[in-house]
C-alpha cells in the first residue's frame, strides 16, 4: 500500500497527489510514468510523473478526472492509501543541452512537461514555456514554471488569461518575432500536438511529443497505444512515451483514442448510479 501525503485540487477536473513511493522516487527520470491501481480490483492507470523528490521519497502525479478509474482515484484523500504504484516505466526523455528550448503544455499536459523543463533548466538550458487552457482555471502549474523559465506565455480559449486563442497562435508569433528555439517539447491533447508539429515542421524545429494520452494499461500487451512513427509500428508505453513529433501519425492516434469512449461512458454511469 502506498500513502498519499498530500492532495491538491488544481481545477474542477484536475487534481495533484504526492505519494510516498521510495523506490520510484529514487530511480525515476523526466518522461517516465507509473501505473497505479486504486484498489485490488482497480484498472491500471498509467500516469506520467509530474515531479519527484528523492529526499522526501515521493512522486507527484497530476491526473484529469476523465473516466471511471480516475474518478475513483479522485475520491481518495491525503492520509489514504492506494493499492499499488509500479514504476518507473517507459523511456526517460532525451534532454539535450541546447541553448534555448520551448515547452508547450496544453491543459493537463503541463504536468508531464514540468519535469522535463525543470531538468533542462537545471542543465543550464534557457527555457520558455507556453501554457494553454480553455479558461484561466485550466492553466495549471504556472507559478512552478515561472520559477524555472525565462518566459511563460499563456493562451486561453476565452481570453480570461493571456492571449485569447490557441497555444499555436503564440508559437507562430514567437517564431515570426525572431525567437530561435533548438527544440520544442509539446505535451497536451493530440490535436494540439498535431497542430504544433505542423508549424514546427514548416520552420524545421525538432519537436518532441508525449503519447501518454493514448496509453491504456501501460504494459505493452493491450495494444491500445500502438502508433506508427516514421512508418514503423511503436508502442507508446514501451518505446515512448516521447517521440519525434514530426514522424508521428496523429490521425491514427486520434482514431484509436476515440475507440474506448463508449465503454468509459457506461462505466461512469455505474459509478455515479
Ligand atoms: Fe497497452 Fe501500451 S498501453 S500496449
Amino acid at each position: 500500500m502506498y500513502r498519499i501525503l498530500s492532495k491538491k485540487i488544481l481545477n474542477e477536473t484536475v487534481q495533484l497527489m504526492e505519494i510516498e513511493a521510495p523506490y520510484i522516487a529514487r530511480r525515476c527520470e523526466p518522461g517516465q510514468f507509473v501505473i497505479l491501481r486504486v484498489d485490488e480490483n482497480g484498472e491500471r492507470i498509467p500516469l506520467t510523473i509530474a515531479d519527484y523528490d528523492r529526499e522526501r521519497k515521493t512522486v507527484t502525479i497530476i491526473y484529469q478526472i476523465v473516466g471511471y478509474s480516475t474518478k475513483k482515484l479522485s475520491q481518495k484523500e491525503a492520509g489514504d492509501t492506494i493499492q499499488d504504484i509500479a514504476g518507473p516505466l517507459g523511456k526517460p526523455s532525451e534532454l539535450k543541452k541546447h541553448k534555448r528550448v520551448l515547452g508547450i503544455g496544453g491543459g493537463v499536459g503541463a504536468a508531464p512537461l514540468y519535469p522535463q523543463i525543470k531538468k533542462l533548466s537545471e542543465m543550464g538550458v534557457n527555457v520558455d514555456v507556453i501554457l494553454g487552457g480553455r479558461t484561466k482555471e485550466y492553466v495549471i502549474l504556472e507559478d512552478k514554471f515561472r520559477e524555472i523559465c525565462q518566459n511563460v506565455y499563456i493562451a486561453t480559449d476565452d481570453g480570461s488569461r493571456g492571449h485569447r486563442g490557441l497555444v499555436t497562435d503564440v508559437l507562430t508569433k514567437l517564431i515570426e518575432e525572431g525567437k530561435e528555439y533548438d527544440e520544442v517539447i509539446a505535451i497536451g491533447p493530440l490535436v494540439m500536438m498535431k497542430a504544433v508539429c505542423a508549424i514546427t515542421r514548416e520552420y524545421h524545429i525538432p519537436t518532441s511529443v508525449s503519447l501518454n494520452p493514448i496509453m491504456i494499461d501501460g504494459t505493452g500487451m493491450c495494444g491500445g497505444c500502438r502508433v506508427t512513427v516514421g512508418g514503423k509500428i511503436k508502442f507508446a508505453c514501451v518505446d515512448g512515451p516521447d517521440f519525434d513529433g514530426h514522424l508521428v501519425d496523429f490521425e491514427e492516434c486520434m482514431r484509436r483514442q476515440r475507440m474506448y469512449k463508449e465503454e468509459e461512458h457506461v462505466c461512469l454511469i455505474g459509478l455515479e448510479g
